[in-house]
């Protein structure tokens, strides 16, 4: 307890101390390596007596500092990792700081929960979207999907006059989806749809957004059960956007829930160039979008929207239905009843720091420069002798393989990514083996684009020309 009570006394030079070491590590981060390094991971001491929260951070440095990876640098290109605006780091350490658990404006005139509410609305105002929906932070667009997929699932129980939250799952619910990022089955898996059992709907040829006759007849086939379709504004691939206008003219005419896994295409809508992709959306029942994806605030940070008519639905998957001091759910708005988990940190702080702070032309000027990146990056795919473009870059992803070596993706990437200067991950489109980057780091920059190159230049070398 002693050393509890001393470190509170030192609060401020443990405070500064973690400041110079995320300063340290921040001005480090373009030289640092992409790639985990083959260093000796130290097994941790076994649990100390405890000597403080310095002693801590020493024992960090020794163990792990040295081997941690530049993921949120400007050359990780793999998965779709973004990095941290300035003003969303701020935001990150002031939530901890802070430690607030948002709930409920009206039922305990929680600040946190206001300003959540605020960020909500900005955030609504970045996208363009209506003020019909409301939102709620979740960890991921993994959860986002699985908040929007449960709201869709109780709805389909109402078309049947049953209440799955309370009385259990039912069969027969179609779930259809065209190219659905994988946390998508992930989610049906934990709804209890079963992730076997989503009715594929086939793709337009040569892309991986939804052929609009093939889910017609699909929508016409199962009109007599409820249906679900899982759009895509942005394929993990190739960036494609299902056509959300005309699947939203099929609104109007078949009865389906949509959901929008806009986890980061959503970003199209701060450039008035590409915003038209996600024309229609604003009529989606529920949609993904992650913050820290191509919004550059740190992990964990994604908003779950859901249409403000469907919040009773919500609350119903949601409530805590015998937590008397959590207050009348239906009565006392309260995040505990709209996502799945009760706690939660502050992450809309995060996201309100970056907003205020860069506003609509700050996010503008990110989208078009991870754009305009993957456009420079396709072209020298493009023109280059080893490389081939699978695909036209149609936004901020760049999908190819190597011209003549295409079985020898795995050995390339692996020799490529221990370079530790840019990492890249394996894909698979059109039933083969690939390659694609994803830019979404603000950081990243043309001498970025030169310094892989180089790289890839290289591995190739070592790889197929020793
Ligand atoms: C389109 C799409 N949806 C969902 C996800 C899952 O996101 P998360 O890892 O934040 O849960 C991703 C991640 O790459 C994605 O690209």
């Amino acid at each position: 307890m002693n050393r509890l009570k001393e470190d509170l006394n030192y609060l401020e030079e443990i405070l500064e101390q973690a400041k110079l070491t995320g300063i340290d590590f921040l001005a480090q981060l373009e030289k640092l390596s992409t790639s985990p390094l083959a260093g000796e991971v130290k097994p941790s001491k076994d649990l100390p007596e405890g000597g403080g929260a310095l002693d801590a951070l020493q024992l960090f440095k020794a163990y792990y500092q040295q081997l941690i990876t530049a993921s949120s640098g400007p050359r990780y290109w793999g998965f779709v990792t973004g990095g941290s605006t300035p003003a969303a780091l701020m935001g990150d350490w002031l939530c901890s700081v802070f430690d607030q658990n948002p709930q409920s404006v009206s039922l305990n005139g929680d600040i946190s929960a206001h300003i959540e509410h605020e960020t909500i609305k900005l955030m609504r105002r970045l996208f363009n979207l209506p003020d019909s929906f409301n939102g709620s932070f979740v960890s991921g667009a993994t959860l986002s999907n699985f908040t929007g997929l449960a709201v869709a699932r109780q709805w389909a129980g109402e078309q049947l006059q049953h209440n799955i939250a309370a009385d259990g799952m039912l069969p027969g619910i179609k779930v259809l989806s065209a190219n659905p990022h994988s946390s998508v089955l992930k989610s049906l898996a934990m709804l209890g749809f079963g992730r076997n059992q989503l009715v594929q709907v086939k793709s337009k040829p040569n892309t991986e957004s939804i052929d609009l006759d093939d889910l017609e007849s699909l929508l016409a086939m199962y009109q007599d059960s409820p249906i679900i379709l899982s759009a895509s504004a942005g394929t993990v691939n190739t960036s494609d956007f299902d056509d959300l206008l005309a699947i939203t003219q099929l609104k109007k005419q078949y009865k389906f829930w949509l959901h929008i896994d806009a986890a980061f295409g959503g970003f199209a809508a701060c450039t008035p160039k590409y915003a038209g992709l996600l024309k229609g959306w604003e009529v989606a029942d529920s949609i993904t979008i992650d913050g820290h994806k191509w919004m550059n605030v740190p992990y964990d940070s994604a908003i779950a929207f859901v249409r403000h008519e469907h919040q009773n639905l919500q609350i119903q998957t949601f409530q805590n239905s015998n937590a008397p001091y959590l207050g009348n759910p239906a009565t006392n708005f309260s995040f505990a009843s709209t996502v799945p988990e009760n706690s939660r940190r502050l992450r809309a702080l995060p996201a309100w720091f970056s907003l205020i702070a860069y506003g609509r032309e700050g996010f503008k000027e990110i989208a078009e420069n991870s754009i305009q990146l993957a456009q420079q990056f396709g072209d020298f795919i493009a023109q280059s002798e080893n490389f081939e473009l699978l695909v036209p870059v149609k936004l901020n992803t760049v999908c190819f393989t190597l011209k003549h070596k295409k079985e020898q993706v795995d050995l390339y990437l692996d020799t490529l990514n221990k370079l530790g200067k840019v990492y890249l991950t394996p894909t698979v489109y059109g039933g083969q083996r690939c390659i694609r980057a994803a830019f979404v780091n603000w950081r990243t920059s043309e001498k970025d684009l030169e310094i892989a190159e180089e790289a890839m230049q290289q591995a190739y070398n070592t790889c197929f020309k020793a």
